[in-house]
């Protein structure tokens, strides 16, 4: 049946009982007419609540699934198509385990080191997010299974989430914190999004109409359904008559919507609307192929590929690693957590393992039983100093050739809900590093955290650094095959490591106060700050090395149409292994006193290439990838003018540079009468039309060719009020220019 012919068979009393769920995980099914849905969290795996009675909230746990590494993680693949893969495998399981719909990726941006949530998001870029996010949707959706993109929007923080306004301007609204969602709707076409709990900018996220519906629905063109994040509805009328098609969980106000109806203050289109959008949902994965199981091993190697593709190398003096298990070397490995892997975060999103590998045993196992590794906890995961615990590690430790060291934060230290307030590892932890370097002069480091942590009050004691972020469930092996360099690194960080806190860009104003929290930084998130403005780091966006290194040749651009280029460079391996290299493109503005970003990535391509061997990258560009968003025109602009394609390895690290000059986007300014001369006169068709009116009035022309800063002086002045000086402009001319003006610039308005 079609969602409209199904609501046209629907009393107002059931389409309403279709705009909220019937319990924490169900749609309400109507008579025989429409089935239940059923939705689970996501994103990196499936959290089946099991059916135990009485337990609403799922305190007895989920049902197993493959917990794949969260989006920390696989963001730092910098792969979609592995992300592809991961989401037809947790689509696969979402079938299997009954589930309709999937309650991820989440794409919100990391503005903040300190976000509780961070290790969900992908990035503190919004171009890396909306790919990776829209790879995660085509694989899952590739299996017929719904994928429900969150939160939006600007759901930043944990602090405060239910509450806090977020308040941002327009052009950092729409530069950083809804591209990626912008990019998926428009190339994934997500069956659902799912609302933040926050408001922007004053308005409840899941009552403001128009993010929900004139942003993303007109805009962008979603037509799928809007829902709620747990427990984000205020106001029940207001949030169906915003755009919000179904609430979850219930909260038994259906009523509230027949009666607005009955009562004339709600329009009835509106309810059958969302009613209609449900039964598209319905229809939707009603399509979907269903299975009844999956393949636990595949998958669970599928999740140690993800972890392996995603750990970022951060140093490697000496090339310490990776490890030699044919060399006579003593290898000791201390760390709770090389035992007792933290692989996931904590929250909405834990996922019950179908099964979980430790380091330690993954390395145990491929080195075989005749080589010992042995083994000192050095701290405990509650955090407390511990010396006798640290004694047997540093005589372990005086002992070896090389001490591999795990270190990383507790999970109490970071999940949903809870926003940290420094981005230091535990103290015990530092103090054992330092103990340990003290006796063992070989150390590698192999971290394990989902939000950033600080690195440079205790790198100095490490020879390497391999950041494995949160693995998930085959995390153990998977940094196995990276430290016995069975594999090569290959991730690349999504997020700057700052040197201290206090660098980052949203550090005054974050996590805001009395109910607001102040996007003071504006679009200088990330790298956008520190690059702009040439401030240090300890590891700039992009970062991330391998055991090879690569060289970059031949940039070319090649012009393919109005505002598009293909770019092109040749990646080279130029050492001995196999590895990956990710080459990634910005697009730079290099001006003397920043206006903008000075650079932003706008593209990447992860290439393989086996030792000599070459391939060329190749990137798409387009006008979007110049626009700027202007607040005053209300929609993007593109500035004629000269701007730099770089290519290179890291945000710091730009290997080659070209010039491209763009015509703009032939709009220039949208004129009104009170637009200032300068701006009448660069703009395309209005520059002659005022020239023509102004050569008329030899007299100030005659003045300014004699006296230049007259000139300069009346370029900044409103061509209104030049209407005095100037007798042949009259205020009716002018309006009647800028009238015509708008007429030929909305004819010419190209989408940009
Ligand atoms: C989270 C969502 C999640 C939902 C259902 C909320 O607390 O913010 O991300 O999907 O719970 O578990």
């Amino acid at each position: 049946m079609t969602a409209d012919a199904a609501t046209d068979r629907l009393t107002l009393e059931e389409q309403a009982s279709l705009t909220s769920g019937s319990t924490t995980w169900n749609t309400t099914p109507v008579r025989d007419v429409v089935l239940a849905l059923t939705l689970s969290d996501g994103p990196h795996g499936i959290r089946r609540q099991k059916d135990v009675p009485g337990d609403p909230l799922g305190i007895q746990g989920s049902r197993p699934a493959t917990c794949f590494p969260p989006a920390v993680t696989l963001g730092s693949s910098w792969d979609p198509a592995l992300a592809v893969r991961v989401g037809a495998a947790i689509a696969r399981e979402a079938s299997a385990l009954g589930i309709d719909v999937v309650l991820g990726p989440g794409v919100n941006i990391k503005r903040s080191p300190l976000c509780g949530r961070n290790f969900e998001y992908f990035s503190e870029d919004p171009h890396i997010s909306g790919v990776m996010g829209a790879a995660i949707v085509e694989g899952i959706q590739s299996l017929g299974v719904g994928a429900c993109v969150k939160h939006f929007a600007v759901n930043n923080q944990e602090t405060d989430r239910m509450r806090v306004s977020a308040d941002v301007d327009e052009q950092t609204l729409r530069e950083i914190y809804l591209p990626a969602f912008e990019h998926i709707v428009r190339e994934a076409k997500p069956y659902a999004v799912m609302c933040s709990y926050n408001r922007v900018n004053g308005v409840h996220a899941s009552q403001h109409r128009r993010l929900l519906t004139e942003v993303l629905r007109e805009e962008w063109g979603f037509d799928g359904l809007v829902m709620s994040d747990w427990g984000a509805v205020n106001d029940r009328v207001a949030a169906l008559a915003a755009g919000l098609d179904l609430e979850m969980p219930p909260t038994g106000t259906d009523d509230q919507i027949v009666t607005a109806v009955r009562e004339g203050r709600l329009d009835p289109t509106v309810v059958s609307t969302a009613a209609g959008r449900l039964l598209t949902l319905r229809d939707r994965v009603d399509r979907a192929a269903r299975f009844e199981d999956w393949d636990v091993d595949a998958h669970h190697e599928l999740a140690r590929e993800a972890a392996r593709s995603s750990a970022v190398l951060l140093k490697n003096d000496g090339g310490l690693l990776p490890l030699d298990p044919t060399a006579r070397q003593h290898v000791v490995v201390i760390g709770e957590f090389a035992r007792t892997l933290r692989f996931q975060g904590g929250g909405s999103s834990h996922v019950e393992p179908t099964r979980t590998d430790s380091p330690l045993d993954a390395l145990r196992e491929a080195v075989g039983p005749d080589t010992e590794v042995a083994f000192a906890p050095g701290f405990t995961l509650d955090g407390e100093r511990d010396p006798a615990l640290v004694s047997e590690a540093v005589a372990l430790a005086a002992r070896a050739d090389v001490a591999l060291v795990f270190l990383g934060l507790p999970e109490a230290a970071e999940t949903e809900g809870l926003d940290r307030t420094h981005i230091g590892l535990p103290a015990a932890q530092l103090d054992l590093l330092r103990e340990v370097a003290g006796t063992c002069a070989r150390v590698a480091v192999v971290l394990a955290n989902g939000g950033v942590v600080s690195v440079s009050e205790w790198e100095e004691h490490a020879q390497a650094v391999l950041e494995g972020w949160l693995p998930g469930q085959a995390g153990g092996a998977a940094l196995a095959d990276l430290l016995l360099g069975r594999h090569s690194p290959s991730g690349r960080l999504t997020e700057t490591i700052p040197h201290r806190l206090e660098d980052v860009p949203s550090h005054l104003y974050f996590p805001g106060a009395d109910g607001h929290v102040v996007h003071g930084e504006g679009r200088y998130v990330g790298y956008r700050h520190y690059d702009t403005l040439d401030r240090p780091v300890a590891y700039p966006f992009g970062h991330g090395l391998t055991y090879t290194t690569f060289a970059y040749s031949d940039l070319t651009a090649e012009q393919t149409g109005d505002n598009r280029w293909t770019v092109e460079v040749t990646l080279t391996n130029t050492g001995n292994r196999y590895a990956h290299e990710v080459a990634q493109l910005y697009v730079a503005h290099d001006e003397a006193r920043p206006t903008r970003p000075r650079h932003e990535l706008r593209g990447f391509a992860k290439i393989g290439l086996e030792p000599g061997a070459s391939a060329r990258a190749r990137f798409e560009l387009t006008g979007r990838d110049l626009a700027q968003w202007s607040t005053g025109r209300n929609r993007r602009r593109i500035s004629p003018g000269a701007f730099t394609v770089e290519v290179g390895a890291s945000s710091r690290d730009i290997r080659l540079r070209t010039v491209l000059t763009t015509p703009g986007d032939g709009r220039g300014h949208d004129l009104t009468a009170m637009s200032t001369l300068g701006e009448w006169l660069d703009h395309p068709v209005g520059g002659p039309a005022v020239r023509q009116a102004l050569e008329q009035a030899s007299v100030p022309i005659e003045l300014a060719q004699t006296n230049p800063e007259l000139l300069v002086l009346a370029r900044g002045v409103p061509l209104l009020k030049l209407c005095g000086l100037v007798p042949e402009l009259t205020p009716e001319t002018v309006e009647r220019l800028a009238a015509h003006l708008a007429e030929e610039g909305a004819q010419h308005a190209r989408p940009s």
